[in-house]
């Protein structure tokens, strides 16, 4: 049974509340425009899952404080402005079920605003002295541009196999969300095999929760932002790739050749959606998914059991399951 997020919440419900206040105040700004846009993103907030795995996994090594709020608000907001920034590189409309920034103000304002929430969080860690955690989330931010460059040069040579995928979406996606965790656990414990453990925990749930993402550009379900965004960037993921080490030379040519040289065709890429489809790949994507799954339930499972390591599991069980 999937539980639904507020129920994995239960645990950690006052430090998700005084969360909301301490994410929205490190976002401020007195430049009337930034104000209104960092307004209408706290209206518009996401699911919060990184501040969820900070939370938890500082419970799961000690006791929150005030350390805790400013690795979940310093993730967060770094989260955030990746996702303005993303949506300026794959040129997509909407984000979180409404318009994404880049569409409403443009990209040269959408920039402008990563770079200024990137700021805000690199100042909020300084002024508390928080130098461990800025290294730990500085370091994602590092892997997580790597990733996408690494991402945008197969894009444009589509020479991409598994190692390379798993590469690109370990340094792009699990990054950030491995530091939510070593983070969360360095708020509350000194202790760095601890904090590695957790980061290697993250890791896993990382790569699962982006192999999901991959999977929902081949589905129809409404995820809130685009879909069939990937083909049209020339992304291959996951069950392409399978698809192609699965399939006759000719057709192999065939289908790159369509992703090179007609992305842009709504036709040809419902073509090469079903070619997908029909080949095993989603499902194949699927099984992979959950063996990431499993290697981070192994990890947890090192710790005793409590209503914090259940709470994580269903977090875990939720980032594979999940409709959004
Ligand atoms: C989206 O992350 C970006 C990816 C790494 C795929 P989320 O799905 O956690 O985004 P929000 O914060 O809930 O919108
Ligand atoms: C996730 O990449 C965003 C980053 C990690 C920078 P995607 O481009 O695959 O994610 P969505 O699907 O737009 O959220
Ligand atoms: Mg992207
Ligand atoms: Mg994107």
């Amino acid at each position: 049974m999937v539980k639904s997020l507020d129920t994995i919440k239960a645990p950690i419900e006052t430090e998700l509340k005084a969360f909301e206040a301490h994410f929205r105040d490190s976002m401020a700004s007195k430049v009337p425009l930034l104000d209104k846009i960092t307004y209408y993103i706290v209206q518009r907030k996401g699911k919060q899952m990184r501040p969820m795995f900070v939370f938890l996994s500082a419970k799961l090594c000690g006791e929150t404080g005030d350390s805790t709020y400013t690795a979940a608000s310093l993730v967060e907001i770094l989260h955030t402005a990746t996702l303005v920034h993303d949506d300026v590189v794959d040129d997509a409309y909407k984000r979180r079920g409404f318009f994404s920034i880049s569409a409403l103000w443009k990209n040269k304002i959408a920039v402008l605003v990563g770079d200024y929430l990137f700021s805000k969080g690199m100042l909020m860690a300084l002024d508390n002295s928080e130098f461990k955690l800025l290294q730990i989330v500085s370091g994602a931010v590092r892997d997580m541009i790597e990733g996408e460059l690494l991402q945008a040069q197969k894009a444009r040579r589509l020479d991409i196999n598994e190692d390379i995928y798993y590469e690109i979406i370990r340094q792009k996606t699990a990054s950030l969300i491995a530091s939510a965790c070593s983070a969360g656990a360095a708020s509350t414990t000194e202790d760095p095999e601890l904090v590695e453990r957790m980061r290697l925990f993250g890791e896993k749930i990382g790569i699962a929760f982006q192999i999901r993402d991959d999977l929902f550009d081949y589905g129809s379900i409404d995820v809130g932002k685009p879909l069939g965004i990937d083909i049209k960037e020339k992304k291959m993921t996951l069950p392409l790739i399978y698809a192609l080490d699965n399939c006759s030379n000719s057709e192999k040519k065939h289908i790159i050749r369509l992703i090179k040289k007609h992305s842009e065709d709504k036709i040809k890429v419902r073509e090469v959606i079903e070619f997908v489809r029909n080949s095993g790949g989603l499902e194949y994507a699927q099984q992979a998914m959950l063996d990431y799954r499993a290697a981070a339930f192994e990890l947890l499972h090192t710790f005793p059991e409590s209503p914090v390591r259940n709470s994580l599991e269903e977090l875990v069980t939720y980032v594979t399951e999940r409709k959004r």
